[in-house]
């Protein structure tokens, strides 16, 4: 497998943290272990609280993600020299405030940055006071406002709760009676509790989406290799948004040119304007972009590493994971070198049937062996858990991630499939046309 590890160009290194613990549980999570293992530090790993599979590459401990007291006291009893955080929960809880103020480094950004994804309108008041490329917006906390604002712009039209929905509080209406049901729905229902208290109503935008994962330390940044996730359950792009249903990297409709373009436009005045309101990011700002016929406009931002973004971006790196991160923590990015792989890389998610709505739990899964796998191909272990005899089980909706590398994105999809095929589990469910868009390019 191509996770050998290297050198990297650049010495002199930093000293690198010897005790790394990941906070979260999925398959980022699992892909952060990872390539963190195949650091030149050769870090003691450990995680919190974990899956089945992380447990076979770091010690888990059953801590949740939204106990801050409880992680920072497992990092203080673990001795633990880093802390290197997942999700957008804790950070938005203030994890990172809480271990910096115990004395322990930690990557992820503060409570005030973590806002930036945990408040939709918080970000659209940034993206409009800068003048960086988004939809226009609305925003309500009232119904007859926010109704009489629907009828001024028609449809189809974007309706996004305020606050953090787990990926479900966008609803791309595409008549204007769907569009007054999900105002509805936020504002007098309660189907998104206070999240959807506020709510921003947007012009919708067309064309292809893209994540740019940046790596951000104050006014210094490194962005990631190109990736495009795959959002709605079906295939062909159909049915309700997910958590993301597969990724792959690099996407290439992001050429080099519109990639300077983003970051001209995009990047660097996000990370100014995150500075210059006096936030001191350093962590992953993850920027959704859609590419539209008058050029790139900003979704959201999220402000830590995509899911599955991460399991087709990390692979490809060649740069020591740890020393990336560890840099950003400390303040030290500027100048930092990226070396990235010339390898494609494809990860289809196997999620359970049902999922994003109802799904079963506790299904027995057989994986196959390594040894049984294509070459360069990896299963990222997401929601999975051991039962009573120590059987492998499905344990939330999305189970798992098979990425795949290889020299073209054909053969690295060609991988990723055959080893989907080779699981067993009488309820997986997998789209078939995880890169079908970049192929069909190529062909
Ligand atoms: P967000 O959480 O804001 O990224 O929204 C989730 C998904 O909804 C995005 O990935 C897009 O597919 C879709 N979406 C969000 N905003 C818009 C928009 N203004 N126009 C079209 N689609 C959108
Ligand atoms: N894959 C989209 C996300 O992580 O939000």
């Amino acid at each position: 497998m191509s996770f050998l590890p290297r050198m990297p160009d650049h010495p002199p290194l930093p000293r690198l943290p010897s005790s790394v613990l990941v906070v979260g549980s999925g398959g980022r999570e699992h892909a952060l272990i990872k390539s963190l293992a195949l650091s030149v530090a050769q870090p003691r790993l450990l995680c919190a609280p974990g899956n089945a599979g992380i447990a076979a590459d770091a010690e888990c401990f059953p801590v949740a993600v939204e106990n801050i007291a409880g992680l920072v006291a497992l990092a203080q009893r673990e001795k633990v020299a880093f802390v290197v955080v997942g999700p957008e929960v804790p950070l938005s809880l203030g994890l990172v405030n809480a271990l910096t103020a115990a004395g322990i480094p930690a990557y992820g950004p503060k409570a005030d940055g973590a806002r930036l994804e945990a408040s939709k309108v918080f970000t659209k008041q940034i993206l409009l006071k800068y003048n960086i490329p988004t939809a226009p917006a609305g925003i309500f906390t009232e119904i007859q406002p926010a109704l009489d604002y629907l009828k001024k712009r028609g449809a189809p039209i974007v309706i996004k709760a305020d606050g953090l929905a787990a990926g479900k509080g966008v609803v791309v209406a595409q008549t204007p009676a769907e569009a007054e049901a999900a105002v509805h729905d936020m504002l007098a229902g309660n189907k998104f509790g206070s999240a959807g208290s506020q709510i921003l109503i947007e012009d919708c935008l067309f064309g292809e989406e893209t994540s740019l994962l940046v790596v951000v330390a104050g006014r210094d940044y490194v962005i990631l290799p190109t990736s495009q996730d795959h959002k709605r359950i079906g295939e062909g792009d159909t049915g309700p948004n997910t958590g993301g249903m597969g990724t792959y990297s690099p996407a290439e409709v992001v050429t080099p040119a519109l990639l300077a373009q983003i970051e001209g436009e995009i990047v660097k005045p996000s990370v100014d304007a995150i500075a210059a309101e006096g936030i001191d990011f350093r962590g992953t700002l993850f920027i959704g972009i859609m590419l539209t016929p008058s050029g790139p406009s900003v979704l959201e931002y999220n402000t830590r590493f995509g899911d599955p973004e991460t399991q087709v971006v990390l692979p490809r790196l060649q740069t020591d994971l740890l020393a990336l991160l560890w840099a950003a923590t400390r303040g030290e990015l500027a100048g930092f070198k990226l070396e990235v792989k010339p390898d494609y890389a494809l990860c289809v998610v196997v999620a359970a049937q049902g999922y994003p709505d109802r799904y079963a739990k506790g299904d027995t899964i057989v994986l196959p062996q390594a040894s049984g796998l294509t070459p360069h191909t990896f299963i990222y272990h997401a929601g999975t858990a051991r039962n009573a005899t120590g059987q492998l089980t499905a344990n939330g909706g999305r189970v798992l991630g098979v990425t795949a590398l290889a020299l073209t994105l054909r053969e690295a999809a060609a991988r990723a499939y055959a080893a989907c095929d080779q699981i067993q589990w009488a309820n997986k469910y997998y789209r078939r046309d995880i890169g079908a868009k970049q192929l069909n390019r190529q062909s």
